[in-house]
């Protein structure tokens, strides 16, 4: 399959796809800012996925709509028989009070397209609406997945037990987030783990609330929390190889409601971050084990709940040489692709990539002196549009690449 890695572009090809795709960019930005002005969550991804259906209909590529509630796929076939190449973009928006002071400013209060998830549909569907015109320029099909729900609870799964990489089968998959961490210009590609597992856990503490002045009538839970909380912190330090990468965060905490009174109660929560899957197990058993161990120390009791959430994004080598080597002809310099990217953030990318080998990409987006350059997430979150055409560059680049028998 991945013998179409000689596939070798003439320069007339190159630049008749890159000017061809250049003069997309208008209409990918407004698709983009009408997806950005009418953000919604995870699995309520209603009026995206008929915007999505509606353009997919006037080209005239055959879909289907209401997989896993929200998501649409979409195939293009080309004109010889040939591979099946997957093409994910994730849909959904965040709970967040967008504040940045543009026209295209989101209409719908309190959510906001903070990840950058408008642009990865709008660069799909400009790869599509090119596939389609193109169908004599690649062998196989293309499989377009657009996923709800990416933030939370995970759109991936669902989309994955619907058979959305069977008939046809789905040879191998690529995907890409726009990434405000690197440069508008600028493709990050990493053979293996690219992103971390995202594990989370909350635990309450049952104490024996009092008086603040008599504590040794009481189980001060604040005390007992405080401590696992520190505790805590040593397992990266202590247990885990110090050649692998891995994280614990306690983001959430509360006990407590005055200054003298012992809390009864205290409850805590964070989240775990590692690349290497022997580690699956063992972050839950020995957190539970410190917080056993601590609040028998005291007498306390405690609930505990641990989820895993998404497991690591692992790219293929194959695929990854693949959409390395189609960088280096969409970037300007080799010095633009960005070779051992790598970020504890969590994808569910990383189911699709369990199941066929791919690749997931980050293309630069940030362009500091245009102000855009906030972090994914943060309410003032925008990036620079020229990448909306250089994603649409990028895909399909890798499609005629792998689609080239
Ligand atoms: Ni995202």
């Amino acid at each position: 399959m991945i013998s179409t890695l000689t596939y070798t572009p003439t320069i007339d090809t190159l630049s008749r796809i890159r000017l061809e795709i250049r003069a997309l960019q208008p209409q990918l930005v407004v698709w983009r800012r009408g997806l950005h002005q009418k953000p919604e969550l995870g699995f309520s991804e209603h009026q995206t996925a008929k915007l999505i259906s509606q353009q997919l209909t006037k080209w005239g590529i055959e879909h289907q709509t209401g997989i896993a509630k929200t998501g649409v796929v979409a195939t293009i076939v080309g004109n010889r028989p040939g591979p099946v190449l997957g093409i994910r973009a994730d849909m959904d928006a965040l709970p967040i009070h967008e504040l940045n002071d543009v026209p295209y400013r989101s209409q719908h209060d309190g959510l906001m397209h903070a990840c950058g998830h408008d642009g990865h549909v709008a660069i799909a569907l400009g790869t599509a609406y090119y596939l389609a015109k193109h169908r004599d320029d690649f062998a196989g099909t293309v499989k377009f997945i657009f996923q709800p729900a990416e933030e939370q609870p995970g759109g991936a799964k669902p989309m994955i037990n619907s058979g959305v990489l069977h008939d046809p089968d789905v040879n191998a998959i690529i995907g890409l987030h726009l990434w405000n961490n690197l440069s508008l210009g600028t493709v990050g590609v990493r053979s293996g783990p690219m992103m971390a597992a995202t594990e989370l856990f909350q635990c309450t503490i049952q104490g024996k609330g009092g008086h603040g002045a008599m504590p040794h009538q009481t189980i001060d839970s604040i005390i007992v929390a405080a401590q696992i909380i520190n505790a805590l912190q040593a397992i990266v330090s202590r247990n885990i190889d110090p050649l692998k990468a891995a994280v614990v965060t306690v983001g959430k905490l509360n006990a407590g409601s005055a200054f003298n009174v012992i809390a009864d109660s205290a409850h805590f929560g964070g989240t775990i971050r590692y690349f290497d899957l022997a580690y699956k197990s063992f972050f839950k058993e020995r957190i539970e084990q410190i917080v056993a161990g601590i609040c028998q120390s005291h007498g306390a009791h405690y609930n505990f709940d641990y989820q895993h959430l998404y497991p690591p994004v692992v790219n293929d080598q194959a695929m990854a040489d693949l959409v390395r080597s189609v960088a280096s002809t969409v970037v300007e310099t080799p010095a633009d692709i960005v070779p051992e990217c790598q970020t504890m953030g969590g994808e569910d990318m990383a189911f699709f990539l369990q199941e066929t080998p791919g690749c997931y990409f980050f293309l630069g987006s940030a362009n500091p002196d245009k102000g855009l350059a906030f972090p994914h997430h943060h309410p003032r979150f925008d990036f620079d549009e020229t990448a909306l055409s250089m994603g649409v560059e990028m895909f399909v680049r890798c499609v005629e690449k792998f689609c080239s028998l």
